[in-house]
């Protein structure tokens, strides 16, 4: 039994998950508060939102009606201590464990004492991260996919110290965002990332050593092996940051070197050529055409 519903929402990072969460409860229901650095973040994740739900009227997704209603629960939280009356805050930020650990001990003194607190981290430690709040039990691994109104999974994650009551009312919130749970323990990138981002390094290896090129790649995995995306189009999309901290994580928490990150990811991430949100990874989509960048 789920122990108290969420009402209010709280979302720290306005990035694309911090989006994507926002765009979901709103339609289904929940007020949604949004946190970010700087407000102009805040502003245009708004902008995104808008944008994103207006596409879900067009294609017949979503009556104008429900969108209106949905943009008009979200409000911007330009400071932590806005979110003093949420039930539920996911941190959706940076995916470092020194930002997140930051984040933590600057919102809990603001939160209810009963008010549950979650990360949507692909990858690190829930159990780690409970214990930079005051609240471990009441701390949970909530991982959305990316782009959140579209995909359809939600990972569960319980860390070594969530009580009952918080992964019941985790449940019970995510089936009224309509997605399907999958619960995972609480090891290095859970479930999905755990298989998905050693494919999309061994890509990139397979770019580094020369064995094809980044169409030849992508087609072949398309084609071949029937993905709606090529690896390599697909880590542009997730953020080269991000899967770059995903095998660090795999790498340092398994200790095994078959999760070492390519070099020529890090090169990447280095340059800042990020993927689509920088507009520049393994193609550049600065053009009217995605056009590879080797
Ligand atoms: N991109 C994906 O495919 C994907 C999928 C599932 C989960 N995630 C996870 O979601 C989280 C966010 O990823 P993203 O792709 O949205 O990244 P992003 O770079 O699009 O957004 C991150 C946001 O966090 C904000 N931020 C950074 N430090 C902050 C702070 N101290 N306080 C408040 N906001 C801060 C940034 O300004 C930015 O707007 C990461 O933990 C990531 O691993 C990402």
């Amino acid at each position: 039994m789920a122990d108290h519903a969420i009402r209010k929402l709280g979302i720290i990072g306005a990035g694309q998950m911090g989006n994507g969460i926002a765009h979901v409860a709103a339609v289904a229901g929940f007020d949604v508060k949004l946190h970010d650095v700087a407000e102009e973040r805040i502003n245009a994740a708004l902008a995104t939102i808008d944008g994103n739900m207006a596409r879900q009227v067009a294609k017949g997704g979503l009556p104008d009606e429900e969108r209106r209603t949905a943009m008009a629960r979200i409000a911007s939280a330009p400071a932590l201590a806005d979110l003093g009356d949420c039930d539920l805050v996911i941190e959706a930020a940076t995916e470092s464990e020194e930002v997140k650990r930051k984040i933590f001990t600057a919102v809990c003194p603001h939160l209810r004492a009963d008010a549950i607190l979650a990360s949507n981290t692909s990858s690190i430690s829930i159990t780690r991260l409970a214990a930079a709040t005051d609240r471990p039990e009441r701390f949970i691994g909530i991982h959305f996919m990316n782009p959140v109104p579209l995909m359809q999974l939600v990972e569960l994650i319980r860390g070594i110290a969530t009580d009952d009551g918080t992964f019941e009312t985790s449940k019970d919130f995510v089936s009224k965002l309509h997605k399907t749970i999958s619960v995972s323990e609480d090891f290095p990138a859970f479930i999905v990332n755990r298989i998905l981002l050693p494919m999309i390094n061994e890509a990139v290896y397979t770019l580094y050593e020369g064995v094809g090129s980044v169409d030849a790649i992508d087609t072949a995995m398309r084609l071949g092996a029937n993905h709606p995306m090529g690896p390599l189009q697909l880590a542009d999309f997730i953020g080269l940051d991000t899967c770059l901290s995903v095998m660090q994580v795999l790498y340092d928490g398994l200790a095994d070197s078959k999760y070492r990150p390519c070099p020529l990811l890090v090169k990447y991430v280095e340059a800042g050529w990020l993927g689509r949100k920088t507009k520049r990874g393994f193609y550049d989509y600065r053009g009217e055409k995605p056009v590879p960048t080797r």
